[in-house]
């Protein structure tokens, strides 16, 4: 593979180098276009050297609390965000033949107001939703992350399978150790050449993607199902949104006394902090897709949420449901869309009907949060226009009721179109998920759990590096649950759910198969699997008191995270892993100032144990 960025003896801080290439350049930082392929591939290579000495140091001193008055007070300025950047460029050449894709992006802490409410919030490149990262299948990606916050951060990308790649998988603990403030990771890998459709990026160190680190992946191909299927490509963003900090309330949601004050009344344990709001493409109101008549819009609907569930329709429009989590599906047209955290499905909309402004309707249901927020306006309205200028729409919304629980789309109406029955499993990996009180912290504080672990981020000591160093390994922290498989298997993963609300899981790396799901425990021999292309994904909803079924193979070497993306109920301990292939895992050339980050972690004065205090902002 191609030779990492390697850390470089006295180099200060290479964002300087980011700053001048961009200005000499007339290029500004804000600028979301991918950079193009430099000729000079040495004085590219520049922008990629990390701090070395210096910024330890600053590091360190910020980790001593001396950091105050280094620069890193967030800006007032506000974000950027255009109704017409959701709007994908027709231009974009769509091709088999590969290429590199290079972005510049820098996170930082700004103020802004998705909501009307000014607070500080997290962003790249000063847009929010981030940038979109817009490649064809079989590209190489390289986005160079310069983290200007006062914390630590890492970039996941959701749904990509990081073949042979799993240190670019960036999941905090377990692919990497945070960016420490003020350095640099470049982030290289390949989209697997069988990969197309809608995913997503977002920041994966405790619940910081809530403050508003996230933005789309659009993997194009000429051989995906339903290329050619529709005219325009557009991004619809749905996500929920809070007044505070997630530190802040993580504090609280983990406290003793949990998020109401009242440990729940001993009754609802693990109750969230519900959301302050709705967006719809990061905004509260005036959200519009301005669109050209008698064209077939594919929608990408995307969930970037921390807890919500979103009911996505457009008033007096079907919607022809095409993917779902990057797997094209046998068309089925729907009113609306369920759409749980994490998870994406393109729909296909016809402009054909009168000319004029429609309701975009995003409902957040509430039905699924343990403990209501009586402030929240559960509608969430955007504008869709046609044929004519815009205006408030007066449309209505569809007659048929909305569903009493949160569950996904029926898997009746989500059949992959290229079919494919999974093989025959040699494993079966049984797990129960629930909350439970522990005393750790001389209180009753609630924890997730799956079986009798409760995960715990190892901040500075991730899996990926205790496999890489040791080769097969079977003993872990008591924080750690892992399983460990040295020869391809196919594993039928079992998960009970003994808590009463619906939890939308996600499996790094893999694309699953569905074998079932219902009320209840899973009952060997009698609940029923289905063999027959299954519907496949990588994000699917356990309901409440209830299972699921799914198949996988471990033919993908690394440390995979298996986690509720419920951003409460991770930072809460509800993931697991599983270690495939640690003997390829060894043979792994990871970049060398991963290391180095991660003893930079050391001491505790960044990151320590189940500590969320490092969330919050360094003013
Ligand atoms: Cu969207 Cu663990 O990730």
């Amino acid at each position: 593979m191609a030779p990492l960025p390697t850390s470089k003896e006295g180099s200060s801080n290479d964002h300087t180098d980011v700053e001048t290439k961009a200005e000499s350049e007339g290029v500004t930082l804000n600028d979301t276009r991918p950079q193009t392929a430099p000729t000079n591939s040495r004085r590219y290579r520049k922008l990629y050297i990390i701090g070395g000495a210096v910024a330890a140091i600053a590091v360190v001193a910020l980790g001593l609390g001396l950091g105050l008055g280094l620069g890193l007070k967030h800006k007032s300025t506000n974000y950027v965000t255009t109704n017409s950047s959701f709007l994908l460029d027709p231009s974009f050449e769509v091709t088999s033949t590969p290429t590199t894709r290079y972005y510049e992006w820098v996170v930082e802490e700004v103020n802004g107001s998705p909501d009307g409410f000014e607070r500080p919030m997290l962003v790249v490149n000063n847009q929010f939703p981030g940038p979109l990262v817009e490649v064809n299948s079989g590209d190489e990606l390289v986005v160079n992350v310069f983290n200007k916050m006062s914390n630590g951060t890492t970039i996941h990308w959701h749904g990509q399978l990081q073949n042979g790649t799993n240190f670019m998988d960036g999941t905090n603990g377990i692919t990497q150790c945070p960016i420490p403030p003020g350095m640099n990771f470049t982030y290289r890998f390949t989209i697997n050449p069988s990969q197309y459709g809608t995913f997503w990026w977002h920041a994966h160190a405790s619940t910081q993607y809530t403050d508003g680190i996230y933005g789309p992946i659009v993997i194009h191909s000429p051989d995906e199902p339903i290329y050619g299927t529709y005219d325009r490509d557009a991004l619809v963003i749905l996500s929920d949104w809070y007044h505070d900090m997630s530190v802040g309330l993580l504090t609280q949601y983990l406290s003793t006394s949990g998020i109401d004050g009242s440990n729940y009344g001993g009754f609802n344990p693990g109750a969230e902090p519900p959301p302050d709001s709705g967006l719809i493409n990061g905004k509260m109101t005036g959200s519009a897709l301005d669109l050209e008549p008698n064209l077939r819009y594919r929608l990408r609907l995307i969930n970037m949420g921390t807890l919500t569930q979103f009911m996505f329709s457009v008033d007096e429009h079907v919607l022809s449901v095409v993917e779902a989590d990057g797997i094209s599906l046998e068309p089925v047209n729907v009113h609306r869309v369920p759409i749980h955290v994490a998870q994406r499905y393109s729909v296909i909309l016809n402009t054909n009907q009168t000319a004029g402004s429609y309701n975009i309707r995003a409902e957040m249901q509430e039905v699924c949060y343990k403990l209501a927020n009586p402030n929240l306006n559960k509608m969430v309205l955007g504008t869709m226009t046609y044929g004519t200028t815009p205006t408030t729409p007066n449309t209505v919304d569809w007659s048929d009721s909305l569903p009493q629980e949160c569950l996904d789309l029926n898997s009746t109406m989500v059949v992959p179109a290229i079919p494919m029955n999974p093989p025959n499993s040699t494993q079966d990996v049984l797990v129960s998920m629930s909350f439970q009180q522990t005393f750790d912290s001389g209180g009753n504080q609630v924890l997730g759990f799956m079986n009798n672990t409760s995960w715990d981020a190892e901040s500075s000591n991730p899996t990926i590096l205790q496999f890489a160093r040791t080769g097969v390994q079977t003993v872990f922290d008591s924080s750690q649950l892992v399983v460990v498989n040295d020869n391809i298997t196919v594993v039928d993963l079992i998960m009970n759910n003994y808590d009463d609300s619906s939890h939308p899981f996600h499996l790094h790396g893999h694309v699953f198969w569905i074998l079932g799901e219902g009320d209840g425990s899973y009952q060997p021999g009698i609940s029923p699997l289905s063999l027959i292309n299954p519907p496949r994904r990588d994000t699917l909803t356990i309901p409440g008191y209830g299972y699921i079924v799914i198949r996988f193979i471990t033919d993908n070497p690394g440390l995979w995270a298996f986690h509720c993306h419920i951003g409460w109920h991770m930072a809460a301990g509800l993931l697991m892993q599983f270690a495939s292939l640690p003997s390829k895992v060894q043979e792994f050339v990871i970049p060398s100032y991963m290391e180095q980050q991660c003893s930079m972690q050391s001491g505790g004065s960044l990151i320590g144990k189940r500590d969320y205090r490092w969330l919050g902002l360094g003013m």
